[in-house]
């Protein structure tokens, strides 16, 4: 979608809003895959709640865009504008056992700054690509450890109401990847309380996580992760492993053969072979369990 109207052209430079016009989404997302769109970089987070209220006066569809790790972002000519938060170089301020986190600030690079300030709890994290605000919407976990139950404050953009607030963590519901928030809510920042531990333990857990993942995963090629949901009490990876699905693929949309639950573009696989072999393996997957996969990945079609 291309942004014509002249007055929202014009007010976005002193929002702090720089127009990318016509922006291959598949360069934004690590499945490399998404169509073209008018992309807002939105430079001071302060801006946001007048950036989506100009955007809406105007009638200009539009979708929040973070890592893009997590995204399978549909062909063509999009139809909404996509807002992004540009990295800011100071996005994590400690004050005791508190990370004060800009929700835009990459999760690695969050956990490694808190590891080296003596902070852990989240070695299991690394490695799982993607921001801050992006890893507090999905509750993203790993290794037995999930970002929720670190965080103490939230505060956001509540699009719907037009309004900011600030949430304790107790009033979010965090659950196996899934979070209460509303699907418009912004994140703006979170405040994350961590427990102290001595730097080599914290770099010993980091160690062993990545161990762990660079053995299990397809890190060198491009995903969005795990593409289902763990059923409860099953590993939707073993289920289609099993199946000897490995190196199935739709186009270049393929089954990874390092992880089941990972498919993986091996070159110009488009959003609707990545969706016909989501379709295909779920299908497979009822017809030999009787389980219903549900997407982890999220899917932005329409
Ligand atoms: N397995 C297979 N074949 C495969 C994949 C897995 O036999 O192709 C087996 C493994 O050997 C293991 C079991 O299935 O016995 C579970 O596999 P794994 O330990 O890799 O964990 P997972 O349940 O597949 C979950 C998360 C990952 C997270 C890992 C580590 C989900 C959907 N996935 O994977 O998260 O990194 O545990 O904690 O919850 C993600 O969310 O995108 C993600 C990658």
């Amino acid at each position: 979608m291309r942004i014509s109207e002249p007055k929202v052209v014009a007010a976005l430079p002193d929002l702090g809003v720089e127009l990318c016009p016509g922006t291959p989404l598949a360069e934004h997302t690590s499945l490399g895959i998404g169509g073209t769109t008018d992309l807002l970089l939105v430079h001071e987070h302060k801006h946001l709640p007048e950036l989506v209220s100009l955007l809406d006066r105007h009638a200009i569809p539009h979708r929040l865009l973070g890592g893009g790790t997590n995204l399978l972002v549909a062909d063509g000519e999009l139809p909404w504008v996509v807002l992004q938060r540009a990295r800011s170089g100071h996005d994590v301020i400690l004050e005791g056992n508190f990370a004060l986190v800009d929700a835009a600030a990459d999760l690695g690079r969050t956990v490694t700054y808190c590891a080296k300030n003596t902070l852990g709890g989240m070695e299991g994290l690394i490695g799982v690509p993607g921001t801050v605000g992006g890893a507090l919407r999905m509750n993203a976990g790993a290794y037995g450890m999930q970002i929720g139950s670190y965080v103490r404050e939230v505060k956001l953009y509540r699009a719907v109401q037009g309004k900011l607030e600030t949430l304790r963590g107790s009033q979010i519901s965090f659950e196996y990847r899934h979070t209460s928030f509303a699907p418009d809510d912004i994140m703006l920042s979170v405040k994350l309380e961590l427990p102290s531990k001595p730097f080599r333990e914290i770099l010993e857990g980091i160690r062993v996580c990545n161990e762990k993942r660079r053995s299990s995963q397809p890190l060198n090629q491009k995903s969005a992760g795990c593409i289902f949901k763990n059923p409860p009490g099953a590993s939707a990876g073993l289920m289609i492993d099993a199946l000897g699905l490995k190196g199935h693929r739709v186009g270049d949309a393929c089954v990874s053969e390092r992880h089941a639950n990972f498919f993986v573009n091996t070159g110009r696989a488009t959003a609707a072979d990545m969706l016909a072999l989501i379709a295909d393996v779920r299908e497979r997957v009822r017809a030999a369990n009787g389980a219903e996969l549900e997407n982890e990945v999220i899917v932005w079609k329409d």
